[in-house]
């Protein structure tokens, strides 16, 4: 079983993503992680983000095992894998470690923007998670107060619109929800609701298809 999770950044999906692994006993791929990788990857080649031969060696070259680095997790680390993520060939690249890990028994979840789309069009389950830009900020804001990290409300919100554009507005396998995705919208949600919530889904799209 494949469940796909696609969202913007700091909607909740990766929280949501990890939580339901656990409770379905899957494994769990959080594929910004791999664009992340490659951003990274890039700058310690000594190349430019935007230096297309360079992100595409990274992708191609990713070392799987290096994605648990601390150093993916800040906001520099996402920004620089939104820039790479609209190279199609880093996307081709990043394709078949995805769909592997997708087919590993007993099941897997997999978040990221195109999951439900590219990644795993046939996925059992597809969740879009979504939540107003203003309480992504906040939430977001409130993660970097906690790790001692300082730095303005505003930063984060203008951070998180200018990802969303970016990510969205690519013609490579842009951030949309599938077409037969379901949507949660965790604006008002705790994460526990937000969990909640999706296992219902679940639960009810597997009822449906007579599992
Ligand atoms: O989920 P995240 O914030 O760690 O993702 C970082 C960036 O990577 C995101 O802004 C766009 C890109 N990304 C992508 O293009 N496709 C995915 N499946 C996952 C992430």
């Amino acid at each position: 079983m494949i469940v796909a999770i696609d969202g913007p950044a700091a909607s909740g999906k990766g929280t949501l993503a990890k939580q339901l692994a656990e409770h379905l006993g899957f494994g769990c791929l959080d594929t910004g992680l791999l664009y992340r990788a490659v951003g990274r990857d890039v700058a310690r080649a000594g190349f430019q983000l935007n230096d297309t031969w360079a992100a595409v060696a990274a992708a191609r070259g990713l070392d799987p095992a290096t994605l648990d680095d601390p150093a993916l997790r800040g906001t520099e680390a996402g920004d620089a894998a939104s820039f790479v993520a609209r190279i199609p060939e880093v996307r081709a690249a990043l394709l078949a470690y995805q769909r592997d890990f997708s087919r590993r028994p007993p099941g897997a979840v997999l978040d990221g923007r195109d999951i439900g789309t590219v990644v795993c069009p046939t996925a059992d389950v597809k969740i879009f998670v979504t939540a107003s830009p203003d309480v992504r900020a906040r939430r977001r804001h409130a993660e970097f107060i906690a790790r001692g990290v300082d730095v303005a409300y505003e930063t984060v919100l203008a951070d998180i619109r200018v990802r969303d554009a970016r990510d969205a507005g690519r013609a490579n396998a842009p951030m949309i929800a599938a077409p037969d995705a379901m949507l949660l919208d965790t604006t008002d949600l705790s994460i526990e609701a937000a969990f909640d919530a999706a296992v219902g889904l679940i639960k009810r799209k597997i009822s449906h298809a007579g599992c």
